[in-house]
């Protein structure tokens, strides 16, 4: 039995619904833990799905959800809460003797790193770790998806983003690329033990912002800073999501066409998904 979270999809990249739908692929028996009782979870049992509906933020939602199960997938969104959903899960997972957490994190996720939203993700790997849980950090690239939203808030008319020149650079990955590499490392037959690196790079593309505006057929803008996070408010609702891409623009913006560290595309796509990473162009492409 695994279980898996995020599994009725959501407006960031679905990640959660897409692992449901690689496992049922694999003939695995799937347990969907979702937010609300509505269409998505109804189409999940059509599907054969255990569903389980709760707030991950509460334990007494997540303890029984993970009864009896040996693998997880954790998902949480950019919004408030995502410590309370880790602890709850480390707590509830290690209780139940799972043997591998895969959970979604962010490619800079460190104690330095330029966003809030990206120093809790660390903090989260952390609890994670220390839970003794197998768990496996899947640190990912900007998912095309987050800016096929922002085309979508100007009637994909324009790009408009607070990025500077249109050589400014943007680690990039296609939620299914995530999803496909989280499947793999949920079937991955390997031992998991301590000294496997539970970190793992996915990212599939470094492109600049012009050439995803190019992708998606429209121009790009260059949004001053303080007028992005105007506008971000009215696109995401939440203070949480505006205040974590605020500060990513900001870091991208600080690069330009300068390298960081953590920029480069990963094997691992390739190595636990199975095919070379998707592109913003061929993502582009299947929106029209
Ligand atoms: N977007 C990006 O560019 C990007 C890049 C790198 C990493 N990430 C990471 O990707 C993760 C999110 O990706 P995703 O594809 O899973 O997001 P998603 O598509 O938005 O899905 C989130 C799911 O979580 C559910 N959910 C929300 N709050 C919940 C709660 N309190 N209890 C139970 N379920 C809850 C939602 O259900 P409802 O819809 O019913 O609320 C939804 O099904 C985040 O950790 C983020 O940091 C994102």
């Amino acid at each position: 039995m695994i279980l898996v979270t995020g599994a009725a999809g959501g407006s960031q990249g679905g990640t959660g619904r897409q692992v449901v739908d690689l496992l049922l692929e694999r003939g695995e028996e799937v347990r969907a833990f979702v937010h609300s009782d509505d269409d998505r979870a109804a189409e999940l049992r059509k599907l054969g799905v255990e569903v389980v509906v709760g707030d991950l933020c509460e334990i007494a939602a997540v303890r029984p959800a993970l009864r009896g199960v040996r693998r997880a997938y954790f998902t949480y969104p950019v919004t408030a809460g995502l410590l309370d959903a880790t602890a709850a899960f480390a707590a509830a997972a290690r209780e139940a003797g799972v043997e591998r957490v895969v959970e979604v994190s962010q490619l800079d996720a460190s104690p330095e790193a330029g966003t809030p939203r990206m120093r809790r993700h660390w903090l989260s790997e952390q609890v994670f770790d220390w839970a003794g849980v197998g768990a496996v950090h899947l640190r990912a690239g900007v998912f095309f998806e987050n800016l096929a939203v922002v085309a979508a808030a100007s009637g994909n008319r324009e790009l408009a983003l607070p990025l500077g020149g249109p050589d400014t650079l943007i680690p990039l990955v296609a939620a299914a690329d995530v999803a496909r590499v989280g499947a793999g490392l949920l079937l991955d037959p390997g031992p998991v033990d301590d000294t496997a690196d539970p970190v793992c790079l996915v990212n599939g593309q470094m492109a600049t912002i012009g050439e995803v505006a190019d992708a998606f057929g429209i121009p790009y803008v260059d949004v001053p800073p303080e007028e992005w996070e105007a506008r971000a408010m009215e696109i995401y609702r939440d203070e949480v999501a505006v205040e974590h891409l605020t500060h990513l623009w900001a870091l991208f913006r600080f690069i330009g066409a300068g390298h960081h560290p953590v920029y480069g595309v990963y094997e691992s796509i390739e190595r636990y998904g199975g095919r070379p990473p998707m592109t913003i162009r061929e993502f582009a492409q299947g929106l029209r």
